[in-house]
Parts: structure tokens; C-alpha cells; sequence
């Protein structure tokens, strides 16, 4: 998409922060800000993707509002003897209208494999959900030269063939940018997002254009720059994301509409 006719997509991913009290007040906070300021609707969508525990209340708060709620993953089955499980159902049943799936952070610490993400995309889509697929490569694997493939190779494994594209939101996340202040050059963002769109225009419809956020160290005073490239279609922002004014100063940032 062209930065010209979009909206951006800046959606929090809260990750395991929080107390129920303290999400739900963050919710508020959004909520009053927005009330102040409703034009920032116009340059961006907004999301937040609190706690499985959290959900609900805080898709309550921001029921009479425009900001959506999603998901940080969900089970790659369907509801039944799963223990310790949370189904794509029960998630849709709770106000959430996405999910964050094959976080780095879940492919790094619970072993999560591409092939599992693509069997959480097809569970999550058959309920509704939006999916946020999270590509992007370690610091070893840029520095050897293999980030093109390593992410080409994780979208083809991750998408499954059936997926609904209307549904597909993709999130480059370099790993060695996610919560470590180093973001990505501008112009590898620019280069890994123009090969990520042809990946897909190659993979999918070729008609429609598939979102691709970025993610990694995206704060207020980064999002301006970074809003005005290319193929960066929105942002998926954890760190900033945990107070109202870095959230929504993001999205006051954006430029190029
Ligand atoms: P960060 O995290 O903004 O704190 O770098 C991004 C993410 O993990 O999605």
C-alpha cells in the first residue's frame, strides 16, 4: 500500500505486564486521550493486546471506543482436553478481534515452530480473528547475510495455504531490535518490507495487499521517520506501549498522510 491512502495499524503488545487493575486503568487512559483527541483516528487504527487474563475486562473499557483488543497467541487446537490451553473461540468470545501469533519471543522461549503458527493462523481465522503473523531474524543471522531467506522461509511455513488474506496482518520484527532500543536501519526496514510485499503478491492474491507492520524499539520519536516508508503499513510496539502517552504519541508521530 502507498503511505498515501492508508491508515496506519499501531497495535500494543502489553506481553506479560500488568495487573488486572493496572491494565484496566491503561485502557482508561487510552480511552480519555482519545476522547481529547479524536483526529488521531484519522492517521492511525489502534490496538492493544493485553493478558489472556486481562482481556476481557480491558475489552470491556474500551468497548465504546475505537480501540480494538487482540491476543498475544492462541492454541493450535481446537476447545477439548488442551490443559492450560486458550482456544481462538474463546478469545473471539471475550471482544478480542485479533491475535499476535509466532511472537519471536514464543519461537525463542516455547520452542514455537512455523508450522505451528500456520496451525494457530488457520485456527484463529476459522473463528474470526484477525492474525498478526511476527517474522524477523536474530542478530547472527543478519550479520551472516541470511535475512532475506531466514524471513522468506518463516512466511512460507507460517501462512498457511488456505489463509484468508483480508485477515493477514504480517509483523517484521527484527529479534535484536525487540526491546533493546536498537531499531533497524531505515533503509533495512525499507528493504525487508518491499521484499516481505513481493513474497506475498508472489504467495497470495496478487490483487490484495497484505499489511506489514514493523516492530522493535518503535517509540514517538522513531515512528515519524519510520511511518513514512514504503511497505511500513503500521507498527506493533511492546516497551512503549505499557503507558498511554508513549502508545498514543506513536500514533501522533505518524507522517506521509
Ligand atoms: P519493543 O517490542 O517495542 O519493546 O521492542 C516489540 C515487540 O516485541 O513486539
Amino acid at each position: 500500500m502507498s503511505n498515501i491512502d492508508k491508515k496506519l495499524l499501531v497495535v500494543g503488545n502489553w506481553k506479560m505486564n500488568k495487573s488486572l487493575k493496572e491494565a484496566v486503568s491503561l485502557a482508561h487512559d487510552l480511552k480519555a486521550i482519545l476522547h481529547d483527541a479524536p483526529e488521531l483516528l484519522m492517521k492511525a487504527e489502534l490496538s492493544v493486546c493485553p493478558s489472556f487474563l486481562h482481556l476481557s475486562d480491558v475489552s470491556k473499557e474500551l468497548d465504546s471506543v475505537p480501540i480494538l483488543v487482540g491476543a498475544q497467541d492462541c492454541a493450535d487446537n481446537e476447545n477439548g482436553a488442551h490443559t492450560g490451553e486458550i482456544s481462538a473461540e474463546m478469545i473471539s468470545d471475550v471482544g478480542a478481534v485479533h491475535v499476535i501469533l509466532g511472537h519471536s519471543e514464543r519461537r525463542q522461549n516455547q520452542g514455537e515452530t512455523s508450522e505451528q503458527v500456520a496451525q494457530k493462523v488457520q485456527k484463529a481465522q476459522a473463528q474470526g480473528l484477525i492474525t498478526l503473523v511476527c517474522v524477523g531474524e536474530t542478530l547472527k543471522e543478519r550479520e551472516a547475510g541470511e535475512a532475506y531467506e531466514i524471513v522468506e522461509s518463516q512466511l512460507e511455513k507460517s501462512i498457511p495455504e488456505n489463509v484468508e488474506s483480508n485477515k493477514l496482518v504480517i509483523a517484521y520484527e527484527p529479534v535484536w531490535a525487540i526491546g533493546t532500543g536498537k531499531v533497524a536501519s531505515e533503509e533495512d526496514v525499507r528493504a525487508m518490507h518491499e521484499v516481505i510485499a513481493l513474497f506475498m503478491k508472489e504467495k497470495l492474491d496478487k490483487t490484495i495487499s497484505i499489511r506489514i507492520l514493523y516492530g522493535g524499539s518503535v517509540k514517538p520519536d522513531n515512528a515519524g521517520n519510520l511511518s513514512r516508508i514504503q511497505h511500513v503499513d503500521g507498527f506493533l510496539v511492546g516497551g512503549a506501549s505499557l503507558n498511554a502517552e508513549s502508545f498514543i504519541g506513536i500514533a501522533h508521530a505518524i507522517e506521509g498522510q
